[in-house]
C-alpha cells in the first residue's frame, strides 16, 4: 500500500504542476480560505484511484469530507486521510510551495503516509516501523540541541485573526530561536522537520489532512509529535508541535510562557 501512496501521490502531484502558473478558477470558502480547481482536479484523482484498488476503504477528504457517515466509518478498518492540494494560498499566488499529501489509518493508527512536492520532485514516505525516506533515501530529524539555534517553521490557521494567543506565541519563538519560517504548507514543513530541515514545528487549528502524513513521517525519521502539552498527538484535535526531540520541551516552555 506504500507503493500505491506513493503513485497516487506522484499522479496527483504532476497534475497541479501541470496546472501551476496558468489562470485557474478560485472560489473562496471563507474570507481567506480558498480553494482552486487544482484542489478538486487532484483530490477526484486520487479518490478515483483509491476506489478502483480499495473499493472497501474509507476516505477523509478535505474537499469533499468523509466517504461515509461516522457511525459506518467506524466499522471500516482502513481510512485515507487526504489534502490534495496542501499550500493552496501560495498555489493560486504562483509561489511554488506547495504539496500532496496522504496518510492511511487502521483502526485509528496512522499506518502509512507521503507528502510529495512536485516543484522539487521531493517524495517524503513513511510506512510504521520502517523509517522514513526521501526519495527513497533513509531521512532522520537534526540533531539541534538548543532552541536558540533552531530554525522553527509555524503556520497561520485561517481563523488567526480570532486568535489571541498566536501572536504571542510567534513573538516569543522569534526571540527565543535562530530563525521562524512560515512557509505555508504544514503537511511539507512537517516533512521538513523530519529531513532536518526545520528542527521544530507548531501550529494550532489544523485539520487532520494536514498532518495525518506528515507526523507519521517525523515519528518514523526519529523526532517527536505532541500536543502543546506534550500528550499525544490526535490528528483530529490540534494544535500540533513536532520537532527533532531534542528542543521538544524548549518549545513546550515557550508556548506556556
Ligand atoms: C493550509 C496550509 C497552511 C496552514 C493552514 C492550512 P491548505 O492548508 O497547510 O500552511 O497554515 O492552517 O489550512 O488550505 O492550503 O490545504
Ligand atoms: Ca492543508
Ligand atoms: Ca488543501
Amino acid at each position: 500500500m506504500l507503493d500505491f501512496a506513493i503513485q497516487t501521490a506522484r499522479d496527483a502531484g504532476r497534475l497541479l504542476a501541470k496546472r501551476f502558473g496558468r489562470k485557474i478558477e478560485i472560489t473562496n470558502k471563507s474570507e481567506i480560505d480558498l480553494v482552486t480547481e487544482s484542489d478538486l482536479a487532484s483530490e477526484r484523482l486520487i479518490i478515483d484511484r483509491i476506489k478502483t484498488y480499495y473499493p472497501r476503504h474509507s476516505i477523509l477528504a478535505e474537499e469533499s469530507g468523509a466517504s461515509e457517515p461516522h457511525d459506518r466509518a467506524a466499522q471500516i478498518d482502513w481510512r485515507w486521510i487526504i489534502d490534495p492540494l496542501d499550500g493552496t494560498t501560495n498555489y493560486a499566488h504562483g509561489y511554488p510551495c506547495f504539496c500532496v499529501s496522504i496518510g492511511l489509518e487502521h483502526k485509528g493508527r496512522l499506518e502509512i503516509g507521503v507528502v510529495y512536492d512536485p516543484i522539487r520532485d521531493e517524495m517524503f514516505a513513511a510506512e510504521r516501523g520502517q523509517g522514513a525516506s526521501l526519495n527513497g533515501r533513509r531521512i532522520s530529524v537534526s540533531r539541534t540541541m538548543n532552541l536558540s539555534a533552531a530554525l522553527l517553521c509555524t503556520g497561520f490557521p485561517y481563523d488567526v485573526r480570532q486568535r489571541n494567543e498566536f501572536a504571542r506565541h510567534f513573538a516569543n519563538f522569534i526571540m527565543a530561536a535562530q530563525g521562524v519560517r512560515r512557509d505555508g504548507a504544514a503537511a511539507l514543513d512537517l516533512a521538513y522537520v523530519a529531513a532536518g530541515r526545520f528542527d521544530g514545528f507548531w501550529e494550532e487549528g489544523l485539520k487532520p489532512w494536514d498532518v495525518a502524513a506528515g507526523s507519521l513521517i517525523v515519528e518514523e525519521a526519529g523526532g517527536r509529535v505532541s500536543n502543546y502539552q506534550g500528550g499525544p498527538l490526535s490528528i483530529y484535535s490540534p494544535p500540533i508541535m513536532a520537532s527533532n526531540g531534542l528542543v521538544h520541551e524548549q518549545m513546550m516552555s515557550v508556548l506556556q510562557a
